[in-house]
């Protein structure tokens, strides 16, 4: 790796650990962990066992986290048509909510919706889903979220041929100079992590190397920021 490399490397990336991997009895204390060790975004992931099968947490969980950090609470609706719980997940205080393109019948006045009461609004695909689902809508968005594992758990392998998606995003992106962050989730560790940003991700989602029991937070962003670091990319600064 050469240091023009390293100084041309064009973007600077942010990490959003899940709390769906922390250890829910001490949720605040893994949230402040995370804030400590220089998580960008706190990414909420919840799941209504329609949309996906799994059922995991509502937003006044959320909620009862806001004072362990004031970082972006990124939350992730794995749940068919948000716009029926909208009231709701406008009190958890969540800052960026990012919808399934799947799970909205009505993908733009949904994107408004949240708009409308002055939240980042993302979009996600499953990795079923074809990357021309999300494209007309990049100009409306703060975030695209490509799934690199099918929705619903955590711990899966991270599916390489999403990365195809996030080159075409990357591209569409800059082409038109639109001011929107590419996030992925799902089996994201050091090495996908370094294949990711490559590809044209800035935002990793990362669970389970992150609040691996036994290891602490510390110690796995670190690893993970070492990886990029060597790969040549920086970090954002913590906002
Ligand atoms: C999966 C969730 C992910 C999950 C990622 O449906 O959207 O955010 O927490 O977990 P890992 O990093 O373990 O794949
Ligand atoms: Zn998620």
């Amino acid at each position: 790796m050469t240091s023009s490399r390293l100084d041309a490397f064009p973007r600077h990336v942010r990490i959003a650990p899940s709390v769906l991997a922390a250890d829910f009895g001490h949720l605040a204390d893994n949230v402040k962990a995370a804030h400590a060790a220089g998580a960008h975004y706190l990414h909420f992931d919840v799941m209504d066992a329609h949309f996906v099968p799994n059922l995991s947490f509502g937003p006044a969980v959320i909620q009862s986290v806001r004072q362990a950090s004031a970082r972006v609470f990124d939350v992730h609706l794995m749940v068919t048509e948000p716009m029926r719980h909208l009231e709701l997940f406008l009190g958890s205080e969540g800052d960026l909510f990012t919808l399934h393109v799947e799970a909205c019948a009505d993908v733009p006045s949904t994107l408004q919706a949240f708009r409308a009461a002055k939240k980042r609004v993302g979009l996600a695909i499953k990795p079923d889903t074809p990357v021309e689902a999300l494209l007309p809508y990049l100009p409306d968005l703060d975030l695209a979220l490509v799934m690199t594992v099918e929705p619903g758990w955590g711990g899966q392998a991270f599916m390489p041929a999403m990365l195809e998606k996030v080159r075409v995003l990357r591209q569409a992106i800059d082409r038109e100079d639109l001011n929107v962050r590419l996030q992925v989730d799902g089996g994201i560790n050091a090495e996908t992590a370094v294949a990711s940003v490559l590809a044209g991700a800035d935002v990793l989602v990362a669970g389970s190397s992150i609040f691996a029991p036994g290891q602490t937070v510390a110690d796995n962003m670190d690893r993970l920021t070492a990886a990029l670091h060597q790969a040549g990319i920086s970090l954002a600064p913590v906002e």
